[in-house]
């Protein structure tokens, strides 16, 4: 049947999604599938509703696409899709209630503090101690993210989270390296490290720099990359994901892991870290693609 990639869409990552769906319905083309690209607006659901399209393939970063909203549409017009399912969506989108559900179930993350427009700064310098990092909940890439090193970089970090979302929270600053390990139909993909000369693995180290390197194999030793992954697979089942995702880690110098977070719809461009997973693990593009559409099936 034909298959509509969702694309785009109105969130800050919208550029990224444009870029990422393209190459998924590149690649669901080359594999011989009657794909068609959407980029996604307010007349989706006229579209979508006009019946020519079988299942849809969510290819929608961030707010709107990534959060259960899409979701919640296309199981209200009984249209099968990718990924996650509504509430899977909602907690994996927000990296506070992400955080809650890993550590009721004992799983690590960082120490944390919900922060809003009234919010004292010192209280969190002396919760959190310093440098800490401010991260918008609701948001991915890295936008809206600072590294305070100093309480008086904290006012102007929160102010400009509270630009993206009024959900904001700050976090201790784990020092170490930065993991990902891609999740697939349910199993994890081999890690990636990544390495970049910025304070971390921000938006223009993500999808600018040319100094951003990225080792898969990462380097681990096998026992110590599997119980990343045994974590990272943990971490997907303890939100509810469903068909793929990606989990991103710190490792600090003890070895001691903290997940930073989950992502329901991970980018999907030529230098996007599942696609590279993939590759490692000896599946094309082309291949990857077409098992993200079959766990729709399920
Ligand atoms: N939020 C971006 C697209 C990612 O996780 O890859
Ligand atoms: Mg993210």
């Amino acid at each position: 049947g034909r298959v509509a990639v969702l694309m785009g869409g109105r969130s800050a990552e919208r550029e990224i999604s444009l870029i990422s769906g393209n190459a998924v319905l590149a690649g669901l083309q080359r594999k011989g599938i009657d794909a068609y690209g959407i980029d996604v607006s307010f007349d989706i659901c006229q579209k979508i509703a006009s019946g020519e399209f079988d299942r849809a393939f969510i290819v929608l970063h961030g707010r709107g696409g990534e959060d259960g909203e899409i979701q919640g549409f296309l199981q209200a017009v009984n249209l099968p899709y990718t990924g996650s399912a509504i509430t899977a969506s909602v907690l994996s989108m927000n990296k506070r209630l992400s955080k809650l559900a890993w550590i009721q179930q004992g799983l690590p993350t960082a120490i944390f503090m919900p922060v809003t427009e009234q919010t004292d700064t010192q209280p969190l310098v002396d919760e959190l101690g310093l440098p800490l990092i401010i991260k918008p909940v609701n948001e991915g890439s890295s936008i809206g993210m600072s590294k305070v090193n100093d309480i008086t970089e904290l006012q102007q970090a929160i102010d400009l989270a509270l630009k993206y979302d009024a959900d904001v929270i700050a976090e201790q600053w784990i020092h170490g390296e930065e993991y990902t390990v891609a999740i697939l139909d349910g199993e994890a993909l081999p890690a990636i490290r990544l390495k970049t000369p910025h304070e971390f693995y921000d938006f223009d180290a993500k999808y600018h720099a040319n100094d951003t390197e990225y080792l898969c194999p990462c380097g681990l030793d096998a026992d110590v990359e599997q119980g990343m992954q045994d974590i990272a697979v943990k971490a997907f089942n303890a939100l509810g994901m469903k068909g793929w995702g990606r989990i991103d880690f710190m490792r600090d110098s003890q070895g001691n892991l903290f997940l930073l977070e989950a992502n329901s719809v991970p980018g999907m461009t030529d230098h996007s870290l599942v696609p590279m997973a993939a590759k490692q693990a000896g599946l094309s593009f082309e291949d990857l693609v077409w098992r993200i559409l079959e766990t729709s099936f399920k």
